[in-house]
């Protein structure tokens, strides 16, 4: 496990820099990552290349033992382009042309946008390319952040000829998207313009096609960034980008498939705050929780996303450090917190934690945020931290002997994503709320999960989980068909094959192209309006047994069990939950939006049928991770935790970490 900083040489007088790097060796930090926002310092002028102040940094840094971590610097261009073409400026979905002035301030379309890129790509490959001090390159900076698409005539023109591509001609184009639907039919590629500033809501074949095609535009401006590096660059330098794993705009296992590496940027308290509406039915042991640590689960679950996305291992390229900026309240940090997510980061898989950022800034938009020395150069809580972290990296490294073994897997896939989310029908519908709850309740369960595309090897799990499959998509059956022949035990939740590919409604009897795979027919299907739900039948102890939200009837097809039915409203007597066997495995499909509480009694039934062992659960209020026979807790919260096990009983402090 590697430990390293953000560091902004450009913003701090040259005479400090020895100074903070032998203050992040005495830390036990050995990376760090510079130059992602310095391209106005790189080439103040157009071709007027300065690299003097960076071989220095990069020298100073060095002479300490420190690898570097080189970014691009793209996500800033300087003030001189954008005046030279303001046409690099990205048009928002209002269809205002924004300013210069913050950062990702550009389309990745333009093409002087990307002939500056690949210049100051080949001058930095070129001189650092072959040196042994720079360990890594990261792309650009958090693709997708703030406008994840533009809409400026170059995007247009370019969306058109993806169309054109992906259609080959207007008729297969018309009937993919039904635009007989209000007299939608084009007549020619120019006529189809982006789908925004539309008058009601555009046609969601339309959109999608925009959000895929705008995940495909990042893909491709990253791939020239690569492709210029990999000319210059040794086998030894590693390729990465730094994503914002809770940001869905991106396809990122696609994005992550020609780096050499994936990282992302995690910020806790951040996506708690942010994404409080994930988090409405984690129960009580929430309630327990420390308020400055974020929340356990759902960091974690962006690190299984992460992790999912490329084979080897990820970093946090960003692991916040005090306060930030960009949220709510911003809360306060305290003592341990950095600690905790570092163990949290590593026990996910993570190669390499980097911490964001050395120090606090005294200029521009983030001088409220946090780094690990304060804005007078003095220690800050995460810079304590880190030298107990220190002190637990030899820990870490006999633990990571070890490898987790995981046995459980959820599907999660951004066409999918996009289709729901696009028409989530109902008020605060969302996949990656939906996803998470299922996560949730595995990880409460005790279960390591990974998170993985729908292409991927499945026959590694017992139990892989698809909250939702609501695009149908053919070959995506029969891999699933195939899983479960094999052994494998399958849960499809709400919503399945209920669209096509290219986002029209099926006109097969739902759930469509799954319907064998689950050996079910959805008879009907309703939203139901808050407060009101309809009774249910099982032996199972399921709690409460009652469903709300989303239901759907299902009539089990022949030979198939219904595990549970509804008691009331106009499903009453058809199922809620089926069982079919086929080969030596068994598909189950669930016919409505779980609560956390019932996933719990859904998943420990699913377990005992499929012998999944069944692991120890966290105590409320802690994190757990099985390596080898150690079992590692973190505990969240403010208080002392105690463990019952056989006879023994121990105690872990609070916020702090047990390896048992
Ligand atoms: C990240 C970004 C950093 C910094 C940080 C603040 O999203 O990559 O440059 O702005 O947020 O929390
Ligand atoms: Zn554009």
């Amino acid at each position: 496990m590697k430990l390293g900083v953000c560091y902004y040489p450009e913003q701090w007088p040259s005479s400090r820099w020895a100074t903070d790097a032998k203050l992040m060796v005495d830390a036990g930090i050995t990376l760090v990552r510079i130059g992602e926002f310095a391209w106005s310092k790189m080439e103040p002028d157009m071709g007027n290349y300065q690299w003097d102040w960076l071989d220095e940094a990069i020298e100073t840094l060095s002479n300490h033992q420190l690898s570097i971590i080189l970014c691009t610097p793209t996500a800033a261009p300087p003030a001189w382009l954008i005046q030279q073409y303001s046409d690099i400026l990205p048009v928002d979905q209002y269809g205002s042309r924004r300013r210069f002035g913050t950062r990702r301030h550009y389309c990745p379309n333009n093409p002087h946008f990307r002939l500056h890129t690949e210049k100051i790509a080949a001058e930095m490959a070129g001189r650092y390319g072959n040196d042994d001090r720079i360990v890594a390159w990261q792309i650009d900076n958090e693709f997708a952040c703030y406008l994840p698409r533009c809409y400026c005539p170059l995007c247009v023109d370019t969306f058109q000829s993806w169309l054109e591509k992906k259609y080959q001609n207007l008729t297969n184009l018309n009937e993919s998207w039904g635009t007989n639907f209000w007299s939608q039919t084009y007549t020619n590629w120019t006529q189809i313009e982006p789908p925004n500033l539309t008058v009601a809501e555009p046609n969601p074949s339309h959109k999608l096609d925009y959000y895929r095609f705008f995940s495909d535009t990042w893909v491709s401006y990253q791939q020239l960034q690569i492709d210029v590096l990999r000319q210059h660059i040794t086998s030894k330098q590693k390729i990465t980008h730094n994503i914002i794993a809770s940001l869905t705009d991106i396809d990122y296992y696609q994005l992550a498939k020609s780096l050499d590496f994936i990282s992302w940027d995690s910020y806790p308290t951040g996506y708690q705050e942010n994404l409080a509406h994930l988090l409405e039915d984690t129960q009580t042991d929430t309630l327990m929780l420390a308020s400055d640590l974020g929340h356990p689960d759902l960091t974690e679950f962006f690190h299984s996303l992460t992790r999912g996305f490329h084979k080897s291992p990820f970093w946090i390229m960003e692991q916040q450090t005090g306060q930030i900026n960009w949220s709510s309240y911003n809360t306060g940090v305290n003592q341990g917190a950095i600690r905790l997510w570092t163990w949290q980061a590593f026990l996910s898989g993570a190669e390499a934690v980097v911490f964001f950022r050395w120090r606090a800034s005294r200029s521009g938009l983030e001088q409220y945020h946090a780094g690990l020395r304060k804005h007078d150069g003095e220690a800050d809580i995460g810079y304590n931290d880190l030298v107990n972290i220190k002190s637990d990296l030899e820990l870490m490294d006999r633990i990571s002997q070890d490898k987790s073994s995981r046995q459980v897997a959820i599907l999660f896939d951004y066409n999918h994503l996009w289709a729901l989310d696009l028409q989530p029908h109902r008020k605060g519908f969302s996949y990656l709320k939906l996803a998470f709850s299922y996560y949730y309740a595995l990880r409460r369960l005790g279960y390591e999960v990974d998170i993985v595309a729908a292409d991927s090897k499945l026959d590694v799990y017992k139990l892989v989980v698809a909250p939702t499959l609501v695009l149908g998509e053919k070959s995506l059956a029969n891999r699933l068909s195939g899983y479960v022949k094999q052994g494998g035990t399958l849960l499809v939740g709400i919503r399945s094959g209920f669209k096509t590919e290219t986002n029209l409604a099926t006109d097969l009897p739902l759930p469509g192209v799954y319907s064998t795979l689950l050996g079910t027919k959805i008879l009907a299907w309703q939203s139901l309006l808050p407060g009101l739900s309809y009774g249910l039948k099982t032996s199972l102890s399921i709690n409460p047994l009652q469903a709300s939200i989303w239901v759907e009837c299902l009539k089990p097809l022949l030979n198939v069990e219904s595990i549970i039915e509804y008691t009331s409203g106009s499903y009453s007597g058809y199922s809620a939950l089926t069982r079919n066997k086929i080969g030596k495995g068994a598909a189950y499909h669930l016919g409505w939006y779980p609560s956390t509480a019932q996933l719990d009694g859904i998943i420990k039934m699913i377990s005992e049928d499929s012998l999944l062992p069944s692991p120890e659960s966290p105590p409320p209020g802690t994190s757990l991770f099985l390596r080898g026979n150690n079992h590692i807790y973190l505990n969240f919260t403010n208080q002392s935790i105690e463990i019952r096990k056989e006879d023994s009983i121990f105690t872990i402090a609070p916020r702090d970490v047990l390896v048992k």
